[in-house]
């Protein structure tokens, strides 16, 4: 449970300039803004649309239903060390989480580990590239510039993303799982 204190300073440090309209291939426009506290109970309803594959892919494993303590810290991030950015769109039912990207400390102090997910009528539109682009400039803004990822072996997509977008350092396969170690490309942090 958090302090009135702390989850005053967590809201003083949120980082509004991270906020921004996109427009994906399709047309479509969506919000990306750092994630909140009050967004645990949209993620739960994020993971609640995926398709079993795509919750797969990102989490490895299947569940009914995301926990609400997991949701709580995924939510609750310091902005810093740990940080989240959301897509959001709006529906008639409200608005609604479409994606997510973020890094977390790593086992390897120098190295955060980054993931993504897209709802699934929303990939390959774009908006994994922009939240990737997005999180590298952010995390080059907080002094973080090397990275991991554990991706699908099968995951060409993600795979096809990181190889573009970012300088490949080390890639190691285990288990069908290929965690890739990278850096930011100058051009990639600052586009
Ligand atoms: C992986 C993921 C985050 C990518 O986001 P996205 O919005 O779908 O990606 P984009 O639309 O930006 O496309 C990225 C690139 O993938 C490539 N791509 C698309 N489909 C592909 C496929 N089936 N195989 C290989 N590459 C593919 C394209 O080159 C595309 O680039 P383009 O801009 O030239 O089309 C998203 O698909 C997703 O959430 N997947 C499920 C969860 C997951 O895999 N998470 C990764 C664990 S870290």
């Amino acid at each position: 449970m958090k302090t009135m204190h702390e989850t005053a300073s967590a809201a003083a440090a949120y980082p509004h300039e991270l906020q921004r309209a996109a427009t994906l291939r399709d047309g479509s426009r969506v919000w990306i803004r750092p994630i909140r506290p009050d967004d645990a109970e949209r993620l739960i309803e994020l993971y609640g649309r995926l398709s079993r594959h795509t919750a797969y892919q990102r989490f490895f494993t299947v569940m009914k239903r995301l926990p609400p303590d997991w949701a709580r810290l995924l939510a609750n991030v310091d902005y810093r060390r740990r940080l989240a950015l959301v897509a959001e769109h709006d529906t008639p039912r409200g608005v609604e989480l479409i994606g997510v990207g973020r890094y977390e400390p790593s086992e390897r102090g120098d190295t955060a580990e980054m993931a993504f997910v897209i709802q699934d009528a929303w990939q390959g539109k774009g908006l994994g590239t922009i939240l990737l682009h997005d999180l590298l400039r952010a995390a080059e803004a907080r002094g973080i510039r090397r990275f991991c990822a554990y991706v699908l072996a099968d995951n060409g997509r993600m795979l096809d993303l990181l190889a573009r977008f970012t300088e490949i350092e080390e890639r190691k396969i285990e288990s069908g799982v290929v965690e890739l170690t990278f850096t930011s490309r100058p051009s990639t942090a600052s586009a």
